[in-house]
């Protein structure tokens, strides 16, 4: 079993036994028409299992010129949900349908996937769109404190910044380290450290889109549990990435993409309420609002200052006049083909393929050419950040790195992207690579990679 499973404590053995166990043969058998590999999936995938990839390679329509390895920016929905989204569209528009709809049965389906109830999911538009929701719902006053990072993407960083024009809410940020050179119980303690009697929320990225470390989810909620803090996750990079049971990662609300690894239609993205009182977050959700809604009950039949899990939180937030059938249509298929394949199993595979990448990255260029994590594997994902050049200072170059991304597409054929980052220690910005390894990958395509970066830095010294 491949890592990370230690976010969601408890999961993990029982759904491997599942899906590589005595139900094996049948897993992929499906609507989608692909036999399953006879072996679980290793770290490294076997070789045997190349057919099987190929398969779910073949269900996707990507450009065949073009190895694309960033979808950490976003992904490429499957034929299946091409055809429904079509075919929905069409329909919508020949009857002339609206739909004013909780999206209630495509809820279940993400609900189911990652452990939670339907009344505690949200299709959104995007992770930005989730985080807007999760963060400005809250009930913000003037000098509570938000604890985040300084590596935050905009999408969450933005209604932090209203939040604190708006209401006078101050933010506090956490310094993250880059590299190999730290464990979990790090990340919580500089948390720890960053905690006042003022502190109202902690907000973070897992994993951060600048360096593809996973930071400890469970852990820091668990921290944030013990001072009455609020948990609000930028996990844009989850859903369809991370087999992850919402619940027991123990956190508030978490906003994930659609769009990116689920492979779901752009426009669309997820956003878990905790709805329940459970063991991996034993008090009732925070005073939250949804901040648009047309399913918020008009009779005062609810008051949202005290809270109840009856309440329909997810309905409230997810009714916001004619939605979009089709896309809420493309979202579920998308669910459901990841669900037949397994999402273990994906995260297996997918994390298997970074592990691979990060490997043969150390074998050519060194250890401390990484800005991910590698040796923790409760901090790894799909998500692998280096430095590719020959001279270690070119990182700081990012019209160098621009040219290093835009020569690999031009002289190589392969897409990645390049990020900027703050490095504790440095004035100057890093602009290392990000390479996204997903389902539709062989390790040959990382081999491949590597060697192109490989060549290229080389003529690039
Ligand atoms: C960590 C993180 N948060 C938020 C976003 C914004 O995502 P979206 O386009 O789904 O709003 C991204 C996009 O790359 C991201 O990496």
């Amino acid at each position: 079993m491949s890592s990370n499973t230690a976010q969601s404590t408890g999961f993990s053995r029982r759904t491997a036994l599942k899906l590589f166990g005595a139900g094996a043969g049948t897993v992929g058998l499906g609507t989608l028409g692909i036999a399953s590999p006879a072996a679980a999936s290793t770290v490294v995938p076997a070789a045997s299992d190349t057919g099987y990839w190929n398969k779910v390679r073949e269900m996707f329509t990507l450009d065949k010129r073009i190895l694309y390895m960033n979808v950490g920016t976003v992904g490429s929905p499957p034929r299946q949900v091409l055809d429904v989204v079509d075919a929905v569209h069409r329909q919508v528009a020949r009857d002339a349908e609206a739909s004013y709809s909780d999206f209630a049965d495509v809820r279940a389906v993400i609900a189911k996937a990652h452990g939670v109830d339907t009344d505690e999911i949200v299709i959104t538009h995007n992770t930005s769109d989730g985080m807007s929701k999760a963060l400005l719902g809250l009930n913000l006053r003037v000098g509570d404190e938000i604890l985040t990072t300084n590596h935050e993407h905009s999408g969450g960083d933005t209604p932090l910044a209203l939040a604190r024009d708006r209401y006078g809410v101050v933010i506090k940020r956490v310094e993250l380290p880059i590299g190999d050179d730290q464990v979990a119980e790090d990340y919580v303690e500089l948390f720890r450290a960053g905690i006042t009697g003022r502190t109202k929320v902690i907000m973070f990225s897992a994993p951060t889109y600048l360096t593809g470390t996973m930071l400890p989810i469970r852990m820091l909620a668990e921290l944030a549990q013990q001072h009455g803090i609020i948990t609000v996750v930028d996990g844009a990079h989850i859903p369809g990435m991370m087999a992850y049971d919402f619940r027991e990662l123990g956190v508030d609300f978490l906003a994930g993409a659609g769009a990116k690894w689920q492979c779901a239609p752009g426009g669309t993205g997820i956003l878990y309420i905790r709805n329940r009182v459970t063991a991996a977050n034993p008090t009732p959700l925070p005073e939250f609002w949804p901040m648009v809604s047309s399913g918020y009950p008009r009779d005062e039949s609810v008051d949202l200052r005290s809270r109840d899990e009856s309440q329909d939180i997810g309905k409230y937030a997810q009714s916001i006049g004619n939605g979009t059938k089709a896309l809420n249509a493309g979202v579920k298929k998308a669910g459901e083909i990841w669900d037949e394949i397994g999402r273990q199993r994906i995260q297996d595979r997918v994390v298997g393929l970074a592990d691979r990448t990060k490997e043969l990255i150390v074998e050519r260029w060194g250890i401390q050419s990484l800005y991910s994590a590698k040796s923790d594997t409760r901090l790894t994902c799909a998500l692998t950040g280096f430095n590719p050049f020959q001279n270690p200072a070119d990182v700081k170059d990012s019209a160098k790195s621009a040219a290093f991304v835009s020569r690999l597409l031009d002289e190589y054929g392969i897409e990645v992207r390049n990020t900027s980052l703050s490095v504790i220690g440095d004035s100057a910005k890093h602009s290392p690579l990000r390479v996204s390894t997903h389902l539709f990958h062989q390790p040959s395509d990382v081999d491949r990679l590597i060697d192109a970066a490989w060549k290229l830095s080389k003529k690039m010294a």
